[in-house]
C-alpha cells in the first residue's frame, strides 16, 4: 500500500494512469437505502424462466478483459451455491491471445517487449524485495489500465483471495509539474512518492477554497457510489438500464454536464478546473475538462491510494478465468464474427443464440450471450435481432502509449524554454485548457523506473558502469506518434536508446449524457443477450467493468432462475 494518508486532489497527478482505472476510496458511508425502482427497460425482454432439467444453460462470454473474466467467475460463484440450482456452462471467446483486454503488461527493454520472458522467472524475483531481484530480471510495467484503489472492493477482494501482491503505484522519486505548453503552471516536490500534497501550502495558496470544494465533491460521489456493494442495494435487483443505475448512484447530474460546467456550478474556480482537474482528466481519459462529463472528471480526481498488482493487474483477470472453470477460446481462431438469434418456437421456451467464429472453429449454440467488449469495435454481426439498433455508436479515444528507454535522468530544460541547470520534474502532466497559445505536445510523461545495470548494458556503455548515467523507463501518453526528433529534443540528443509505441482505443469519449434512455446502451438489448460495456458510457475503469459484470450476471440469474443475490460478491460472507 502506498501511503496511509492519501488525500485526494493531487493524488491523481501522481500516476500516468492509464486506461480504465478506478478509484473510490471508501470512507465511512452512511446512506439511506436507494428508492429508485430498478424497472426493466423496454429494450430486451427477460424471456421465460429456464425449465429444462436435462441440462444447464450454456452461456457464451465474448471478451476476456475485466468484464468478461469477472462475469465468468461470478457465474461460477453462484453456480456453486448447491441448493439454488444456478449452474451454467460457460465458454469465453477473445480474439486476443491473452486474458485482460485493456489491462496487460509490457517489457519495453526486451527485444520482444510483448512476450513474457518466462525463462527468466521474473515472477520468482518478485516475491523477494524488488531491489534484490537478480540483475537482469525486471518486473513488467503496465501497458494499459494501471491502477485501482483501496476501496475498489471487487479488485481488492480478488487480489487478496488470489494471493497477489500489491504494489504502490508510482514512478521514480522526483518532482511533478503541470505543463500548459508554455510554462509549468504548477510544480510540486516529490512526485510519485508524495501523495498528500493536499496539505501543502502551495496548493492552497494557488487555488484557495476550490481545493476543499473539489475534495468534498469527490468524497460525496465516492460515498454514494460505494453503496452499490451493500446488500440493501444488491437485493433490489439488477439494472437493465444504465440511466437507472446512474440515478440510483446519484451520478446522473454530473453525467449530464460538461465537467467544466459541473465544477463551475459548484463554485470551483476556473483556475483549479483548467489547470489541475484538466490535467487529471487528460491523463485519465485523454480529454480536457471541456470535453468530458462531470463523472469522468470526478473519477479522475478520485485516484487516491492508487495501487496495482505486482507483476501486472491482468493476473486478477487470469485468476477469474482460471477459477471460473469456463472453456477458454483465445486468439485469432476465436474471433467471433456473427451472433445469430434463433427465435424461440413458443412462449414457453427461450430464444437461443448461435455464435460463429471467423475461422469456423469452436463456435456453438448458446442460451445466452454476454458481450463484454465495446460492441462497435468487435466487428460482430448480430443477426435477427434489434440489438444493433439499440446500442448507440460509442466513439473511443485513440491513445498513443510510448515507452522510452533513456539515460537522461530528467527531460531537458530547454524543451520547456527553461535555462540549463534548472531542476526538472520527472512527472509532467499536460493541461490544454489554460489561455496559453502553444499547447502541450503530450498528455503525460512519467519516469517509471531505473533499469538495473545488466539491462542498461544492452543499450550502451553508459548502462553498466557505476560512474555513468543509468537507463530509465519512461512512459508517455499522447494523441499522436512521438517522433524521434521530438524525443531527442525532449531527452537530449543521443540519450534515447529505444522507444516502443502501442496505440489503444483506450477509453470512451465521455460526452455529457442528457438523454439517458437514448444515449446509454441497454444492459439487455435482447432476450438472452447482455451487454457489460453499456456501463462504460457512464464510467470506464477496471473496477466498474467488474461491477457491470456482476450486474449482468444477476440480471441473467433473475431472468433464467428468478434468483436475486443476497449480497454483492465483494461483501459475500464466505470467501469465494
Ligand atoms: C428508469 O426507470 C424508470 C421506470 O421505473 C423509467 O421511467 C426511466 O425512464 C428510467 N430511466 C432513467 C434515466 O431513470
Ligand atoms: C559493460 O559493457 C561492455 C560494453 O558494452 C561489456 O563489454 C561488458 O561486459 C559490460 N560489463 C558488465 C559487467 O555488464
Ligand atoms: C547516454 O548514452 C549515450 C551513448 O552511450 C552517450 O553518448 C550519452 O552521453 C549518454 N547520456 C548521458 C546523459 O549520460
Amino acid at each position: 500500500m502506498l501511503l496511509a494518508s492519501k488525500t485526494l486532489v493531487l493524488a491523481l497527478l501522481v500516476s500516468p494512469i492509464a486506461t480504465a482505472q478506478l478509484l473510490f476510496p471508501a470512507n465511512q458511508i452512511h446512506f439511506a437505502p436507494p428508492t429508485a425502482a430498478h424497472a426493466a427497460s423496454l429494450d430486451g425482454t427477460a424471456g421465460p424462466r429456464w425449465t429444462s432439467s436435462e441440462r444447464v444453460p450454456r452461456i457464451a462470454i465474448i471478451g476476456a478483459g475485466a468484464g468478461g473474466s469477472s462475469a465468468a467467475y461470478f457465474l461460477k460463484h453462484f453456480g456453486d451455491l448447491a441448493e439454488h440450482g444456478l449452474e451454467t456452462d460457460v465458454t469465453i471467446y477473445d480474439a486476443a491471445d491473452y486474458i485482460g483486454g485493456r489491462s496487460t503488461v509490457i517489457w519495453p527493454w526486451n527485444t520482444d517487449p510483448f512476450t513474457d520472458p518466462k525463462n527468466r522467472k521474473w515472477h520468482d524475483a518478485l516475491s523477494g524485495d524488488p531491489g534484490e531481484a537478480a540483475d537482469d530480471v525486471v518486473a513488467p510495467v503496465e501497458l494499459g489500465a494501471s491502477i485501482f484503489v483501496d476501496a475498489n472492493k471487487n479488485l481488492q477482494k480478488a487480489r487478496r483471495l488470489f494471493g497477489l501482491e500489491e504494489d504502490a503505484y508510482g514512478g521514480e522519486d522526483g518532482n511533478m509539474a503541470i505543463w500548459d505548453g508554455e510554462q509549468f503552471v504548477f510544480e510540486e516536490k516529490g512526485g510519485g512518492a508524495v501523495w498528500d500534497w493536499w496539505h501543502k501550502a502551495k496548493l492552497l495558496w494557488r487555488y484557495g477554497r476550490s481545493a476543499f470544494t473539489v475534495r468534498s465533491l469527490v468524497q460525496k460521489t465516492v460515498a454514494s457510489f460505494v453503496r452499490i456493494y451493500s446488500a440493501d442495494f444488491v437485493t433490489q435487483g439488477a439494472f437493465a438500464s444504465i440511466g437507472n443505475f446512474s440515478a440510483a448512484t446519484e451520478l446522473d447530474n454530473a453525467a449530464s454536464l460538461v465537467a467544466s460546467d459541473f465544477f463551475s456550478q459548484a463554485g470551483v474556480s476556473d483556475l483549479f478546473t483548467n489547470e489541475l482537474t484538466s490535467a487529471a482528466t487528460q491523463v485519465n481519459y485523454g480529454a480536457p475538462v471541456t470535453r468530458l462529463h462531470g463523472v469522468g472528471a470526478l473519477v479522475s480526481l478520485a485516484a487516491t491510494g492508487a495501487v496495482s498488482v505486482r507483476g501486472g493487474n491482468c493476473q486478477i483477470f487470469e485468476h477469474f478465468v482460471g477459477r471460473s472453470g469456463a472453456r477458454l477460446r483465445l486468439g485469432e481462431n476465436a474471433r467471433v464474427e456473427e451472433v445469430l438469434k434463433l427465435d424461440s418456437p413458443g412462449t414457453e421456451s427461450r430464444a437461443r443464440w448461435v455464435v460463429k467464429t471467423a475461422s469456423g472453429v469452436g463456435g456453438g449454440t448458446y442460451d445466452a450471450v454476454i458481450l463484454a467488449a465495446p460492441y462497435h469495435q468487435t466487428g460482430i454481426h448480430i443477426v435477427n435481432s434489434l440489438a444493433p439498433a439499440l446500442i448507440p455508436k460509442q466513439p473511443y479515444v485513440r491513445l498513443f502509449v510510448t515507452f522510452i528507454i533513456t539515460n537522461a535522468s530528467t527531460p531537458e530544460p530547454s524543451y520547456f524554454g527553461l535555462k540549463d541547470g534548472t531542476t526538472m520534474p520527472n512527472e509532467i502532466f499536460g493541461t490544454f485548457t489554460t489561455i496559453s497559445t502553444r499547447k502541450p505536445t503530450f498528455n503525460s510523461l512519467n519516469y517509471l523506473k531505473e533499469l538495473p545495470p545488466a539491462i542498461g548494458a544492452r543499450f550502451g556503455a553508459a548502462g553498466n558502469s557505476s560512474d555513468t548515467a543509468p537507463y530509465h523507463v519512461v512512459k508517455m501518453f499522447s494523441d499522436r506518434t512521438l517522433d524521434a526528433a521530438m524525443l531527442d529534443e525532449l531527452f537530449g540528443q543521443g540519450n534515447v536508446a529505444k522507444t516502443v509505441e502501442k496505440t489503444w482505443l483506450a477509453y470512451p469519449k465521455l460526452a455529457p449524457v442528457t438523454k439517458p434512455d437514448e444515449q446509454y446502451a441497454p444492459v439487455r438489448p435482447d432476450e438472452g443477450l447482455y451487454y457489460v460495456n453499456a456501463m462504460e458510457r457512464l464510467v470506464s475503469t477496471m473496477e466498474t467493468e467488474t461491477v457491470a459484470a456482476f450486474n449482468v450476471v444477476s440480471l441473467l440469474l433473475d431472468d433464467f432462475f428468478g434468483y436475486t443475490p443476497p449480497a454483492s460478491w465483494a461483501e459475500w460472507p464466505d470467501e469465494g
